[in-house]
């Protein structure tokens, strides 16, 4: 049965693992830091539900897509693509939607590592009580003076980089699976615990209304791309990671207790992923936007809401200590889970090419590592030195995220609905139902690239329009 998969990584030891590490890897800042503010700046509900319904059309068709890429090719996306073209009888210059992953995977690394460490900065200072009593003022002067101090930064970036890699370097099964075993569960766990703190204070049905209402005056153009961009961030598309995770989940499994096999089917688990991709957000949200309603704080923040605002309401109630500190381990537990599957597709594409897991994971996350340096200094000593997009940080973010991940999904797309045999990818989805087999090959043939491409143009217009 296994005539592509042999596990040189090793496998997924269950189907919930395979759900709970590719959760893992799409619930991330995306979900606690960045959806609430664009939340906010987009005027809530109605953004919202445009944010699901790109979820639903376009998340999935590609999300999808990846999965069983990856599965069918069994190995790193490099490799994979490698082999699906060799099958496919295609140019082997499709391995090029590897590379180019490992490419954005690598960048992202770099500056996802420095902006989660200051969550672990964050954690420090709300279990000092630092927060307490804070102005609105002494709360941003707070943010700067972190962001002002590159030794600290660097420390800080430091350790989250070897969190990260050091989960690599131990495995798909002792690392990965270990982690996500611990962190998912324990990030659903702390999340549930702060909704229930947020419902307790008076600016709960305000925060409520605030995510759900939905005023359609608020919506334009910007918006829908804006959505679809998140939509597909959040749900760590067009890198190879999500295919790095799909090659390492079994295409059967045996019932412990019929003893009989069945089936691990590819779509119904990516609408559980997406699906808990999605609550998670929601749950920022709503754990989030009570408390600033709470403080009388406005929720059009920008970026600064979780280290500027969110600070200064917990350090206005009570219990801001306890509930402040569990937030901010619950956004590095997030993050974590997440740059371990920006790390994983390289070392797994090293490791195929003989090199031992540990010094594959050294390798990546020392040139990873450096490159966040110039992130860390974005911020405070090359703060001046803007080119193209404005800083080194806003440059490598741009790139990677605005650009190089849109062309992989658009490439993955096209590869998924145009160019693999059209009986490979029906055998690898094993879908019961006809029907939705064929509404996923439209959306991803057709609506999935368009998409993408709208999302490329938008980024590469409002560039040159500053
Ligand atoms: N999805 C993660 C988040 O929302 C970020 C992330 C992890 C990611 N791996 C990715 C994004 C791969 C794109 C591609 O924070």
């Amino acid at each position: 049965m296994n005539e592509t998969n042999k596990p040189v990584h090793g496998m997924w030891t269950s189907r919930w693992v395979f759900i709970l590490a590719a959760t893992g890897s799409a619930v991330g800042l995306g979900n606690i830091w960045r959806f609430p503010y664009i939340t906010g700046e987009y005027g809530g509900g109605a953004f919202v539900l445009l944010y699901l319904a790109c979820i639903a059309l376009i998340g999935v068709p590609i999300m999808i897509a990846e999965v069983t890429l990856g599965r069918r090719g069994g190995l790193s996306p490099i490799h994979s693509m490698g082999r699906l073209a060799e099958q496919s009888k295609v140019s082997r210059r499709w391995k090029g939607i590897g590379y180019l992953g490992a490419l954005s995977g690598f960048l992202i690394l770099s500056f996802y590592s420095v902006v989660a460490s200051w969550a672990l900065i964050y954690v420090w200072e709300a279990v000092r009580g630092l927060f307490q009593g804070m102005t609105a003022l002494q709360s941003q002067a707070n943010f700067e003076a972190m962001q002002a101090n590159p030794w600290l930064m660097l420390g800080s970036h430091s350790l989250f980089m070897v969190l990260t890699m050091g989960v690599v370097a131990l495995g798909v099964k002792r690392g990965l699976e270990r982690a996500v075993e611990v962190l998912m569960p324990l990030l659903f766990v702390l999340l549930v615990v702060l909704i229930g703190y947020a419902a307790t204070t008076p600016g709960f049905a305000e925060g409520v209304g605030f995510l759900f209402a939905f005023d359609f005056s608020k919506l334009s153009g910007e918006a829908v791309v804006i959505a679809l961009g998140q939509a597909f961030f959040t749900l760590s598309l067009g890198m190879g990671a999500i295919m790095a995770y799909g090659a390492y989940m079994p295409r059967e499994i045996k019932d412990k207790k019929t003893g009989r096999t069945r089936p691990v089917s590819i779509g119904s688990s990516v609408v559980i992923i997406a699906a808990l991709d999605t609550l998670v957000a929601l749950g920022a949200g709503l754990a989030m936007f009570p408390l600033l309603f709470t403080g009388n704080l406005e929720p059009a923040q920008g970026p600064g809401m979780m280290f500027v605002t969110l600070p200064l309401a917990f350090g206005q109630m009570p219990g801001g200590v306890l509930f402040g500190s569990l937030f901010f381990v619950l956004v590095v537990c997030a993050a974590w889970t997440s740059s371990i599957s920006l790390g994983e597709p390289m070392v797994a594409w090293l490791v195929e090419r003989g090199r031992g897991r540990g010094a594959a994971a050294l390798l990546v996350g020392g040139a990873a590592w450096v490159l966040g340096i110039g992130s860390v200094l974005s911020f405070n000593l090359w703060k001046d030195h803007t080119f193209l997009m404005g800083t080194f940080f806003e440059n490598i973010e741009f790139l990677s995220t605005s650009i190089l991940l849109p062309l992989g999904g658009l490439l993955i797309a096209l590869f998924a609905g145009w160019v693999m045999k059209e009986t490979q990818a029906r055998k690898e989805l094993a879908m019961k139902s006809f029907a939705l087999y064929m509404a996923w090959r439209a959306l991803v043939r057709i609506f999935s690239p368009l998409a993408m491409i709208a999302v490329i143009a938008y980024a590469i217009w409002s560039a040159a329009h500053g």
